[in-house]
């Protein structure tokens, strides 16, 4: 089965998305996908749904902050890969008044209603960026797994564009399931899913969970100071404080109602029909609802600079 290419439909009133609507569409079992079949994640509203959540639980793990990285107040030019709906860029343009913040998406699903130093402009970011070399102060890049076929190209492009001891962030969560009691997180849950998963998406040259190799695609690009942070994400009913519990209703909401997001057009350019997959996929959420059971999944936080110049 292949996905079915869609003419538009008129924008539902009271939407935040606007032009996509407008231009061609890629439609597998009900979720909407960019027209090139290379967007493995979908820009229908139920995935601005999770576009939503994923913000909140991602804040919440920073304790309430936009980044892992510290900013000088001072910052002026900020790039957001990925956009999404927006929420990121407009929650910095509040807290960084003077930046200059401009999003980059495939999709046209951004808020209209955004502050006077916030751009969007669309585009794959797999593309040159609209910015000159040397001019960024701070490259922001969440959740673009699914979206990105060469990894190391992109971060060569943000040291291009970053000023010397400008400042990177990615943030990815991983497609990978672990047991909390079981050996420091060493065995997998749900592997039988999972290796499916990825067996699938290397047939489309996608990696869903990109960020172990990060650090050494930094490193070839010329960054320095590349740290990564780690924060589980409980799923089930197993997370004692009050801290982890509210990650972890999170991520039952992300997990259960927008699992097939995810799975759409990858199972569906693999020839899988709905049939097939809802034959198999009920056994992932059967293996994480054990009782015995305590997964977790994680987000990892990577952070670098380029360097500053010898004279700074
Ligand atoms: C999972 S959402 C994350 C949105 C936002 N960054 C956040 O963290 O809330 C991924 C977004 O990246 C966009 N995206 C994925 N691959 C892309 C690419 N190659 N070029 C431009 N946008 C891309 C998708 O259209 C989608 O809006």
């Amino acid at each position: 089965m292949t996905p079915r290419h869609k003419k538009p439909s008129a924008p539902a009133e009271g939407s935040s998305a606007s032009s996509s609507m407008e231009e061609p569409y890629i439609e597998a079992w009900g979720h909407k996908f960019h027209h090139s079949g290379r967007i493995f994640v979908p820009f229908d509203e139920k995935e601005q749904e999770r576009m939503e959540l994923h913000h909140r639980l991602f804040r919440h793990c920073l304790n309430g902050a936009l980044t892992a990285t510290r900013i000088p107040l001072s910052v002026q030019n900020i790039l957001d890969l990925g956009s999404g709906t927006g929420l990121w860029p407009l929650e910095m343009a509040a807290r960084y008044p003077q930046a200059n913040i401009l999003g980059i998406d495939i999709s046209r699903i951004q808020k209209t209603n955004v502050s006077p130093n916030v751009r969007f402009t669309i585009d794959n970011v797999e593309n040159p960026w609209p910015t000159p070399a040397n001019s960024i102060d701070f490259v922001h890049a969440r959740g673009l797994a699914g979206g990105i076929t060469d990894w190391p190209a992109l971060f060569k492009q943000a040291y291009e564009k970053l000023k010397p001891g400008g400042l990177l962030e990615w943030t990815e969560m991983a497609i990978q399931i672990f047991d909390f009691d079981n050996n420091l997180g060493d065995i997998e849950l749900c592997p039988k899913f999972l290796n499916l998963w990825r067996d699938l998406s290397k047939r489309n040259n996608i990696d869903f969970t990109p960020s172990p190799n990060g650090p050494l695609w930094l490193v070839e690009a010329g960054f320095e100071n590349i740290a990564q942070r780690t924060e589980i994400l409980p799923i089930g009913d197993w997370a004692q404080d009050e801290k982890l519990r509210t990650r972890q209703n999170l991520m039952n909401r992300v997990s259960a109602e927008h699992f097939e997001n995810h799975c759409a057009l990858l199972f569906t350019k693999c020839g899988w029909t709905r049939e097939q997959f809802d034959a198999v996929a009920p056994t992932f959420f059967s293996e994480i609802q054990a009782e015995s059971k305590k997964p977790y999944t994680m987000v990892v936080f990577t952070t670098a600079r380029k360097p500053r110049l010898e004279e700074d």
